[in-house]
């Protein structure tokens, strides 16, 4: 579904990303794993369009997608769920999740996708006239999630979805995000949280300063020795 290959992504003259490659096939869950500051919301922000590559290619579903904005890369149904959520505090869940139905394809399928994000988040349906901000951080990240669903995502890019939340809050997060995989979106998971990012994916792939260090299944990676010794303290 997302192939990358000689990937090269900088600012200016300071590179970032190196000679990357990898990919998500359809139905996948593939999670990228790495520490802060290994480039992986660089990487996001590329395949999103957001950044320009220096060089490579980036393919989805087939077609090259590196020339193309933003928001065609969207209405292809390439969808980010950004760091930091990136919601509108100030308008309410309804609001913000209508907010995510902008692309022809979301618009369609608005009233069935709100139907399944709320079957998804419970707790959102029962707070849909709040406002954004006077949710908890486990709420909006719930939220940013459900308005990420709203733009009917063939492929769902998470940027750490687990940062800033409690260890329970965490786990709830990680077992919604099986669930989306379960009803058929491909996921691309990325993580600080190695062991449950791991534990949960088809594949994965380690990055450090910018290059693909280790891949292969999920649990495989876990028992990897440079992985238990650099990610887990083992
Ligand atoms: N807008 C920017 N301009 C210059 N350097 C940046 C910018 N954003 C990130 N970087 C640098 O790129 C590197 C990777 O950052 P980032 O992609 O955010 O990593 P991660 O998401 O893995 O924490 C870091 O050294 C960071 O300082
Ligand atoms: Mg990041």
């Amino acid at each position: 579904m997302l192939k990358l290959s000689g990937l090269n992504v900088g600012y200016g003259k300071v590179m970032v990303v190196h000679d990357l490659a990898m990919e998500v096939r359809t139905s996948e869950l593939v999670s990228l794993v790495g520490a802060n500051g290994a480039g992986k919301t660089t990487l996001l922000k590329t395949i999103s369009g957001l950044i320009k590559a220096q060089s490579g290619v980036i393919e989805f579903m087939g077609d090259t997608i590196i020339n193309l904005d933003p928001y065609q890369i969207v209405e292809r149904g390439l969808v980010q769920v950004p760091e930091g959520r990136k919601l509108f505090p100030h308008m309410t869940v309804m609001e913000n999740l209508e907010l995510g139905a902008y692309t022809r394809a979301a618009k369609q399928s608005r009233a069935a996708n709100m139907e399944k994000v709320f079957n998804l988040l419970p707790d959102l349906k029962a707070k849909i006239k709040q406002t954004a901000g006077t949710l908890s951080g486990g709420q909006q990240q719930m939220l940013a999630i459900g308005r990420g669903l709203m733009t009917n995502p063939k492929l769902l890019i998470l940027d750490e979805p687990s940062i800033g939340l409690s260890p329970r809050l965490t786990q709830t997060m990680f077992e919604i995000i099986s669930q989306i995989k379960d009803q058929g979106v491909t996921v691309l998971l990325v993580e600080q949280n190695v062991h449950h990012a791991l534990g949960m994916a088809n594949r994965g792939y380690v990055l450090e300063q910018g290059r693909i260090v280790l891949q292969g299944g999920g649990h495989e990676l876990l028992h990897h020795e440079h992985l238990k010794k650099a990610y887990l303290g083992m």
